[in-house]
C-alpha cells in the first residue's frame, strides 16, 4: 500500500476513514472505525475505555439518541471540565456524531449556542439526525476545517474538541484559529492524545497510526508551547489515561489572553513536520 505523503492526501485520509465510521453508525453498528480502534486504525490490541462512549458518566450519555453514543470517537469527555455557563456561544472542533455538540447545547442553554465543525459530510449528517432527535435546536453544524474556521474573530466563548487536534496536517493553524474566534478571556476545554516529551516524532508513530489518533499527537511540551505562542495563558495540559506506551489521553486547558505573542511556533511545526506530514 502507498503510504500518504502530502497533508491533503493525509487529511483525505482522515475524512475517508471517518466518513466509513460514520456509514457504519447510521448503518445501525457501533462506530468501531475511529480513534484508537484495533479494528481498522491502530495496533489491534483492545482500547475499551481508552476511547469512546465509555468515557461519558451513565447520566450524560442516558439523554442522548443511542447514533449519538455509538458514534462517540473521543479521548475524553471535554463537557466535564469546560465549565460550560448559561448564555454562552461553544464551539466544538471535529464534532462528529454530535455528542459534545448536544450536550454543550443543554448546558447553555436556550438563550446559547453550540456550534459544531467537522469536515466530513457524513459525520455531519449523523450529528444534525441525533441533534434533531435529541430535541436539541440551539446547534448550528458547519462544515469546514478545523484550521480555517469559518466563524468571525471574537465570538466564541469556549472551544471544546474531543480527540481531533492530533488528526491536523496543520497543528499550528488550529491553535491560531481557536485563539482567533475566541473572544478575549475565552478558554479552551479540549481533549486530545498527547505523548510524553520523551517520545520522539518517530517513537510516536511507531505506536499507532495517524488516523487512528496516535502518530499525529502533540508532546506535553509541544501542546504548552503552541498554545503559549498563540495568544493563551493558564495552559495546562493533564494526562488522564494511557492509551499507548508513554501516550495518553490528556485534558488541555487554556485562557486566550488579550494580547496574543504573534510569533512563531516552532515545537509545534517542527513535530508537524516530523510526524506527519
Ligand atoms: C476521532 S473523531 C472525533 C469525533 C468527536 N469529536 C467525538 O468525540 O466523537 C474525529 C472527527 O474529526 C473530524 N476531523 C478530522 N480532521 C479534521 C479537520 N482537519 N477539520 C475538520 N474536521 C476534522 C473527522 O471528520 C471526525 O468526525
Amino acid at each position: 500500500m502507498l503510504m500518504a505523503t502530502t497533508a491533503d492526501e493525509l487529511r483525505e485520509e482522515v475524512r475517508r476513514r471517518y466518513a466509513e465510521s460514520a456509514r457504519t453508525v447510521t448503518e445501525g453498528n457501533s462506530g468501531d472505525c475511529g480513534c484508537g480502534s484495533g479494528s481498522c486504525c491502530a495496533d489491534g490490541e483492545s482500547d475499551a475505555g481508552k476511547f469512546g462512549e465509555a468515557l461519558y458518566d451513565a447520566e450524560q450519555r442516558g439523554g442522548l439518541p443511542e447514533a449519538a453514543t455509538l458514534a462517540s470517537l473521543g479521548c475524553g469527555n471535554p463537557t466535564a471540565v469546560a465549565e460550560l455557563r448559561d448564555g454562552e456561544t461553544v464551539l466544538d472542533l471535529g464534532s462528529g456524531g454530535g455528542m459534545d455538540v448536544i450536550l454543550s447545547a443543554k448546558r447553555v442553554g436556550p438563550t446559547g449556542i453550540a456550534y459544531g465543525l467537522d469536515m466530513t459530510d457524513e459525520m455531519l449528517a449523523l450529528a444534525r439526525t441525533n441533534a434533531a432527535e435529541a430535541g436539541t435546536t440551539n446547534v448550528h453544524f458547519l462544515k469546514g476545517v478545523i484550521e480555517q474556521v469559518p466563524l468571525p474573530a471574537e465570538s466564541v466563548d469556549v472551544v471544546i474538541s474531543n480527540c481531533v487536534i492530533n488528526l491536523s496536517v496543520d497543528k499550528p493553524a488550529v491553535l491560531t484559529e481557536m485563539a482567533r474566534v475566541l473572544k478575549p478571556g475565552g478558554r479552551i476545554g479540549v481533549s486530545d492524545v498527547v505523548a510524553e516529551d520523551r517520545l520522539s516524532p518517530d517513537e510516536r508513530a511507531e505506536r499507532g497510526s495517524f488516523v487512528g489518533c496516535i502518530a499525529g499527537a502533540l508532546s506535553k511540551g509541544e501542546y504548552e508551547a503552541g498554545l503559549e505562542a498563540a495568544g493563551f495563558e493558564q495552559v495546562s495540559v493533564e494526562f488522564t489515561h494511557q492509551v499507548a506506551d508513554g501516550m495518553h489521553g490528556a485534558i488541555v486547558k487554556a485562557v486566550k489572553t488579550s494580547e496574543p505573542k504573534r510569533m512563531g511556533l516552532p515545537a509545534v511545526e517542527a513535530a508537524t513536520r516530523a510526524g506527519c506530514c
